[in-house]
């Protein structure tokens, strides 16, 4: 049977869920964040599973509206600082992942401390990607690399992404079925697993069945069974 060692989720659908009952889009990114405290929890409790990654801030949503970006800066310094004694607790180590440089000091700050405080903790961990995109990913990892003498190898390129291991189990949540320059390398041989249920009304029970679905999955990473 399968093991759902690394799961990656898009979270899609927050804006939509919120527009659905007339609210605005930033009161879905509140209700999603809920939802990521519930998630990361139940897999913290689940021994099968050693890493959660969650697309919370692509290097595309900088093209949103301002107002709508700045909301979700400081939706994320809150559930940093709100988070910590949580992660401690669920002996959770947080792991970042993209370019966050592009952050405000202040931003940085809590999501290298958040980082910091957790190294020490050995159960799961949870990376949220942060200004991440696969592709840009992929280029600082070669930039990093290219001035070694030798040729670069799929193992140095693979060791030089912020995200260094491969994910079991992708889900996108929010009807669409495109991965939105996420974890491109890393989900070479992922199973994909798209469901319609918008971000905010993910639940661990549609996790759980999701889980169970893949568990039974014949993975061949193109050999014969
Ligand atoms: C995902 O939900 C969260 C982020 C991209 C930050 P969206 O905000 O993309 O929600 P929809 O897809 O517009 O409904
Ligand atoms: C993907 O969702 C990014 C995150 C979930 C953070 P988007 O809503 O940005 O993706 P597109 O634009 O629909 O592809
Ligand atoms: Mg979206």
């Amino acid at each position: 049977m399968n093991r759902a060692k690394h799961i990656a989720i898009i979270m899609d659908g927050n804006g939509r869920w919120a527009e659905l009952s007339g609210k605005k889009r930033v009161k879905g990114h509140e209700a999603g964040a809920k939802v990521v405290k519930e998630i990361t929890t139940y897999c913290s409790n689940n021994k099968d599973i050693e890493r959660l990654t969650l697309y919370a801030f692509s290097t595309e949503n900088w093209k949103r509206p301002r107002l709508e970006v700045e909301f979700l800066m400081k939706l994320l310094e809150k559930y940093l600082k709100n988070e910590l004694p949580i992660y401690l607790k669920n002996n959770v180590r947080f792991e970042p992942i993209g370019d966050i440089r592009a952050f405000s000091k202040s931003l940085q700050k809590t999501i290298k401390d958040v980082k910091e405080k957790t190294a020490h903790c050995d159960g799961l961990v949870q990376s949220l990607a942060l200004n991440y995109g696969s592709q840009d990913e992929m280029l600082r990892a070669v930039n990093k690399i290219r001035n070694c003498e030798d040729d670069i190898t799929q193992e140095m390129l693979g060791n030089a992404l912020d995200c260094k291991h491969s994910v079991d189990l992708l889900i996108r949540t929010g009807g669409d079925h495109r991965l939105s320059n996420f974890l491109l390398w890393q989900a070479a041989y992922a199973e994909l697993f798209f469901t319609d249920t918008l971000w905010p009304d993910f639940s661990t029970s549609e996790l759980e069945k999701i889980i169970k679905n893949f568990t039974k999955i014949e993975r061949r990473f193109g050999g014969l069974k």
